[in-house]
Order: structure tokens, then C-alpha cells, then sequence
């Protein structure tokens, strides 16, 4: 059982502070994965975790155990980098039998726990292999199998797919997820990449200069972004933000852009909004909450409006459209049928329902 605990963890390299007092719990048996822009300290928060970097001030617990001060090989926990780091000469049972071997568990057991992790990447078969005779998708199985034979209470894994290429990426993403049901064990994951992390994780943690912006589950991160950064981070293509205000007309309440458009605020969000009225601030929307009005009748909560295609992107599926409201560049997902050429003039709906409205001042989603 290892739930890991982070309080008020800081790290300074010098005169800079590259993570802030961060505080995190992550429950037994959990897939977290810490997501943000390179250099905003997600590899030093995972060091931190694996003993491999000294904290500068706060408490690390791994299940029960304050860690602050335990070295890395005690704290139960291991590791998957983004290099393979595997050795060259030795064969893939020697590279996974390896950390066995150094703490001297018995031939038997070895054996045991090497098949049993090669059955669970699929790997059997290649056991008396050496690396430069795998392919890239099978070295990374190798390095986590290698892990996983340790049988830690805690897996790290520090952009572990990065090195792959993309549809390698997509299939070895799901071999992790997989992997994390089979050995139900606490995982924590740092990547750069949002797709990854919405895809893998129970719950993600979003990262922003050294600083954790937003927790929460996929589900929360895409449908209430704390902030601006989550709003713009999370989702692709990315939210949309245009300048606006909240225009108070009594009982109605709407946010203009511009001069001549006005799009009603749905009945659910006028209290909330109406403190803003007369600020200037900024609406958010996803592309594929703007709609073509041929292929979407607007429901409660919906607002029409028009525009002139700009480029037009044909992703089979459906059709990135570009244009602009008040010189303010928006993308939107609508009907691959809808708009074939730059220049047309489009009928629209904004799913209203689906808006965020962002304080500039704060940044902080309202
Ligand atoms: N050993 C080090 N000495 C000085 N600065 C470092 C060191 N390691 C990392 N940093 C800095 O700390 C910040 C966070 O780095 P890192 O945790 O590697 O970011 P991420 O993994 O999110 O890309 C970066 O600005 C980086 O330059
Ligand atoms: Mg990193």
C-alpha cells in the first residue's frame, strides 16, 4: 500500500525557485499523471519523489514513511526514463534480471518474476534477445519490465514515450494503461503532451512554472478549467479566446465582441456573470463548441451568428474552419460539408452552454 504524499515541496537551484511549495496527494494505486510546458518542473517534482534530487524545504511520504532523508534504493520505488537506458551487451532476460540480481533475491525468484512481467508486455519471446535487436516500442516494454520485476510500490515514469514515434506513441500509451490495471499499483507519470495525459491519467495535474495550476480528473480539466493556462492547455485544437464584455440588459444578460455582435448568456449563468457586466473580459470556447447552422439547429442556449471562412482545413471527420470576430482569429469544428473554400459566408451556432468567461485581471476562469 503506498500513497504518496507531497507538503509544501520546494526546490531551488541556486538563487531560483523552479517548484513552489507544492501540495499533492495521490491515493493508493493511482495513475497520476503530471502534465505542463517543458521546464515548468515536472521532471524535478518526480526526482524529488524518487530520492534522486534533495528537496529544498517541505516532506515527501511514500506510504507511511517520511522519505525526506531516505536514499532512493530504500524508498521502494522505480523508475522508467524516456532513454531506454538498457545494456547493450546483455540480453533482455539479463537487463530485466539485473536489479534482482544486485539485491541478491534467489535464482528461482528471479526467474519467476521475469517471466511473469515479460507475459505481461508480451515480450516471452525475446527474452534471450539483445536491444539493438528490438525495435524502439519493444526496448521501452523492456525498461518498464525491468520496473516492474522489482515489484515497487510506486512506479515513476518520466516521459517514457517520447522517443517513440506517433502511432508507436498511441499503441505503447495503451499498453501502459493496461499495464496499470494488471498491476494495480500507484503510477506517476510526467509528460508534456495533453493528449497523453488525458488519455492515461485518473486524475492530472497540471503544471505551470514550477507551480500546480489545476488537479482534477480528464473530465474536470476539459469541462472546468480553473484558469486561463488549463482552459488554453487542455483540449486541441486548443480553446479559442476572444476579447469581450457582459452587456446588462435587465433580465437578459449577453457578451459583446466588437461592436454589433451580442450572443446571450444561458439563463443558468446570468447571476454568476452579472458582476462582471461593463469589464472588459475574455470568452473562451472550444472549436468544436461552434457549430455550421446547416447541420446544427440552435437549441436553448445557443447563439447564431455569422462569418466568413477564412482557411479551411479538411480533416475528413469533420472541418476546421478559421475566421475572425472583431479581428480576434477563432477556429471551429464543424461539418465536413459545411464550407468547401475562403470566402463563404457561414451561418453559425455558439454552444453557449459550453462558454467560459475569464477575468484578464486574474486570469482565473469565473
Ligand atoms: N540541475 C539543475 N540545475 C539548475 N537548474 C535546473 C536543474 N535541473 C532543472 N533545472 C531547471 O529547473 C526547471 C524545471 O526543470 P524540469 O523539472 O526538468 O522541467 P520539466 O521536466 O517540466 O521540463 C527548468 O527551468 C530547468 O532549467
Ligand atoms: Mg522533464
Amino acid at each position: 500500500m503506498a500513497k504518496v504524499v507531497l507538503r509544501k515541496v520546494r526546490k531551488e537551484f541556486g538563487s531560483s525557485v523552479v517548484v513552489h511549495d507544492i501540495d499533492l496527494t495521490i491515493p493508493h494505486q493511482e495513475f497520476v499523471v503530471l502534465v505542463g510546458p517543458s521546464g515548468c518542473g515536472k521532471s524535478t517534482t518526480l526526482r524529488m519523489i524518487a530520492g534522486l534530487e534533495d528537496i529544498s524545504a517541505g516532506e515527501i511520504h511514500i506510504g507511511d514513511t517520511l522519505v525526506n532523508d531516505m536514499p532512493p534504493k530504500d524508498r521502494n520505488i522505480a523508475m522508467v526514463f524516456q532513454s531506454y537506458a538498457l545494456y547493450p551487451y546483455a540480453t533482455v532476460w539479463e537487463n530485466m534480471a539485473f536489479g534482482l540480481r544486485v539485491r541478491r533475491y534467489p535464482q528461482a525468484e528471479i526467474r519467476r518474476r521475469v517471466e511473469a512481467a515479460a507475459d505481461i508486455l508480451g515480450i516471452r519471446d525475446m527474452l534471450d534477445r539483445k536491444p539493438r535487436q528490438l525495435s524502439g516500442g519493444q526496448r521501452q516494454r523492456v525498461a518498464i519490465g525491468r520496473a516492474i520485476v522489482r515489484d515497487p510500490e510506486v512506479f515513476l515514469f518520466d516521459e517514457p514515450l517520447s522517443n517513440l514515434d506517433a502511432k508507436l506513441r498511441v499503441q505503447m500509451r495503451t499498453e501502459i494503461k493496461k499495464i496499470h490495471q494488471r498491476v494495480a499499483t500507484t503510477m506517476i507519470y510526467v509528460t508534456h503532451d495533453q493528449v497523453e495525459a488525458m488519455t492515461l491519467a485518473q486524475r492530472i495535474v497540471v503544471m505551470n512554472a514550477g507551480r500546480i495550476e489545476q488537479i482534477g480528473t480528464p473530465q474536470d480539466m476539459y469541462e472546468r478549467p480553473a484558469t486561463r493556462f488549463v482552459a488554453g492547455f487542455i483540449g486541441s485544437p486548443a480553446m479559442n479566446f476572444v476579447p469581450c464584455s457582459i452587456s446588462d440588459g435587465g433580465a437578459e444578460l449577453g457578451v459583446r465582441i466588437g461592436e454589433s455582435l451580442v450572443l446571450p448568456v444561458p439563463a443558468g449563468r446570468r447571476d454568476r456573470y452579472r458582476a462582471y457586466s461593463g469589464r472588459s473580459m475574455l470568452l473562451g470556447i472550444r472549436p468544436e463548441h461552434c457549430f455550421d447552422a446547416k447541420t446544427h439547429q440552435p437549441a436553448a442556449g445557443q447563439a447564431p451568428f455569422e462569418i466568413v471562412a477564412g482557411v479551411v482545413e479538411p480533416l475528413g471527420i469533420d472541418t476546421m474552419v478559421h475566421f475572425e470576430l472583431a479581428a480576434t482569429p477563432v477556429c471551429a469544428r464543424v461539418n465536413s460539408y459545411a464550407v468547401s473554400s475562403e470566402g463563404e459566408r457561414l451561418a453559425m451556432v455558439m454552444d453557449m452552454n459550453n462558454m467560459h468567461l475569464i477575468d484578464p485581471q486574474t486570469d482565473k476562469v469565473v
